[in-house]
């Protein structure tokens, strides 16, 4: 019998290339997404909201595997939370969860740490949840998608002058890379929490934003600040890197140049 494997976040950055890499292992795939969207091409659509709960319960129902990877700046923890009890109560699928590079390095001590590093916290709520939700289960961490950079970066191209982060440096991995170390785990047996993955070079944000300004035509002062806080001092002090897990092959360099071809 085929099995079956629900996507969560399969209309996300990640979650996109996912779908057809799935697809071209044989496997059925169903994508749980907030909207109304036509099944075809293999794939089922499943209308849910994973902050609410509706429609998660149908969308777990009679599947193998659930691949996580829908999430948000705020309420992951919750989100996962509500997938697992709905898993539960349908079966027991092994659960593949998508967390992020510095989940538990980066402390939330003040208010300040949470309102912008408070993403981080969350992520290791949610991998707790994963991991203590009885099922059986496979946690992968990431660093920043080239795609985060580029909507960071642009973000602040809106201004005058760029603000960036000082001190503050990224490892970002291409989506894709991730997609497919993901597909693989989905594919294979629990394994708890493996090894991260991560982009092939270490940047400063400067770097970055000269190298997006270059590549964009555009043209921007830059202003380094630095934030306050315990948070904000464990990433200048890499948490969020992972230099002894630089495999992801592609550069930032190859990225901004497909983007702006
Ligand atoms: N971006 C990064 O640099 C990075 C790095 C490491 C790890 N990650 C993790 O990778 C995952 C995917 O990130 P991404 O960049 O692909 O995100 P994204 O492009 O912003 O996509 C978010 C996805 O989550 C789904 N989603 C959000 N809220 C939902 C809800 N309440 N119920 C159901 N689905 C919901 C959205 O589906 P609909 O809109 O269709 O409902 C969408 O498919 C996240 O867990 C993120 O934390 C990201």
């Amino acid at each position: 019998m085929t099995s079956t494997i629900l996507l969560t976040g399969g209309t996300g950055t990640l979650g996109r290339p996912i779908t057809p890499m799935l697809l071209d292992t044989g496997v059925k795939v169903r994508v749980l997404t907030r909207h109304t969207k036509p099944s075809g091409g293999g794939v089922e659509f499943v209308t849910g909201d994973l902050a609410t709960g509706e429609g998660v319960e149908a969308a777990a129902d009679g599947v193998d595997t659930i691949l996580h990877c829908a999430g948000s700046a705020k309420g992951d923890e919750e989100k996962a939370s509500t997938l697992v009890r709905a898993a539960a109560k349908v079966g027991n699928p092994h659960l593949v969860y998508i967390s992020v590079v510095g989940a538990d390095a980066v402390p939330i001590v003040s208010r300040i740490d949470r309102a912008i590093y408070g993403y981080f916290a969350a992520k290791l709520g949610a991998e707790r949840v994963v991991a203590g939700s009885g099922l059986p289960w496979t946690t992968l961490r990431a660093t920043q998608f080239h795609d985060w950079i580029l909507m960071t970066l642009e973000a602040m191209a809106k201004l005058p002058v760029m603000p960036l982060w000082g001190g503050a440096k990224f490892q970002p991995v291409e989506a894709e890379e991730v997609a497919a170390r993901l597909v693989e785990l989905a594919l294979g047996e629990p394994a708890g929490l493996v090894p991260d993955i991560a982009g092939p070079r270490v940047y400063t944000m400067a770097e970055l934003a000269k190298s997006y300004l270059r590549a964009s035509g555009k043209h921007r002062l830059t202003v380094s600040l630095k934030t306050p806080g315990k948070a904000a001092a464990a990433f200048r002090a890499g948490a969020n890197l992972a230099p002894d897990h630089a495999v992801g092959s592609r550069t930032w360099e190859d990225f901004l140049s497909k983007h702006y071809r």
